[in-house]
């Protein structure tokens, strides 16, 4: 079966993905919480544990450095907090971009001769924040766009040369312990019967990854109704 290594897989859309891809990829389940990694591994077919933190360029290498064929890399592990750009410090600035962008990127660098070995694909877990930015998500839609146009530049290089296709997924809010933080710092309820379901986000991540070959799917939108 094809390699598909999942980042954030220990939770919400990452780990929903991981079970809707399970009947036709075999999976690296990436996220910190080792724990909650065995037991989705355990649950299924053929599945392991790829615990590693993102941004951390020395573990990355090491975790990336025995995966000479990747088929499908989707890049699910983000972080968000919602507030007033006034209080946004440099050091909230650092951390969202550390992971929602400078971790994908390093990941992808890394792993580009994997993907074009298998003219693999890769997919990437924007956010609704990525296409319209709002007052009170300063870093957070920053990143995501910047995210998207990371996303257009590797499309542009590698798709002609290599055939790595390139999939933007922009989810809106779902129900997730992600939107449980930002409904928080809104100082808001959380009730995800308002939400997207995770299954619902994976759903659209399965259809763009089982594309038949000459069809690519660049940009996925999900809203809840
Ligand atoms: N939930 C929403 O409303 C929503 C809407 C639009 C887009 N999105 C996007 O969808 C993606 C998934 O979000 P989610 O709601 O599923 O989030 P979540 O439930 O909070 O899960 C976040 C995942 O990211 C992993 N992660 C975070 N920082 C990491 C780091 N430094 N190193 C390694 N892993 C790290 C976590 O791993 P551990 O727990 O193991 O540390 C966890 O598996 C994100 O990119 C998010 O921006 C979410």
């Amino acid at each position: 079966m094809p390699l598909a290594l999942i980042t954030g897989a220990s939770r919400g859309i990452g780990a929903a993905t991981a079970r809707a891809l399970a009947d036709t990829h075999s999976l690296l389940l990436g996220g910190r919480d080792t724990a909650a990694l065995e037991s989705l591994a355990a649950e299924l077919p053929d599945a392991r544990p790829w615990p590693v933190e993102l941004t951390d360029p020395t573990a990355l290498a090491a975790a990336t450095a025995d995966l000479a064929e990747v088929d499908l890399l989707v890049h699910s592990a983000g972080i968000a907090r919602v507030g007033p750009l006034a209080e946004a410090t440099a050091a909230r600035w650092r951390e969202m971009y550390e992971v929602n962008v400078i971790a994908v990127v390093e990941l992808t660098r890394l792993l580009l001769p994997a993907l074009r070995t298998t003219k693999g694909q890769v997919i990437l877990i924007n956010s609704g924040a990525g296409q319209n930015a709002h007052p009170g998500w300063g870093p957070y839609a920053a990143s995501k766009f910047a995210l998207r146009a990371y996303a257009d530049v590797l499309r542009g290089e590698e798709t002609p040369t290599s055939g790595i296709r390139v999939t933007t997924i922009f989810p809106g809010r779902t129900a997730t312990d992600m939107q449980r933080t930002v409904r928080a710092d809104e100082g808001a309820d959380y009730d995800p019967t308002r939400y997207l379901r995770p299954e619902s986000v994976a759903a659209a991540i399965r259809t763009a990854a089982l594309a038949t070959p000459e069809a690519h799917f660049t940009e996925i939108t999900v809203r809840p109704t």
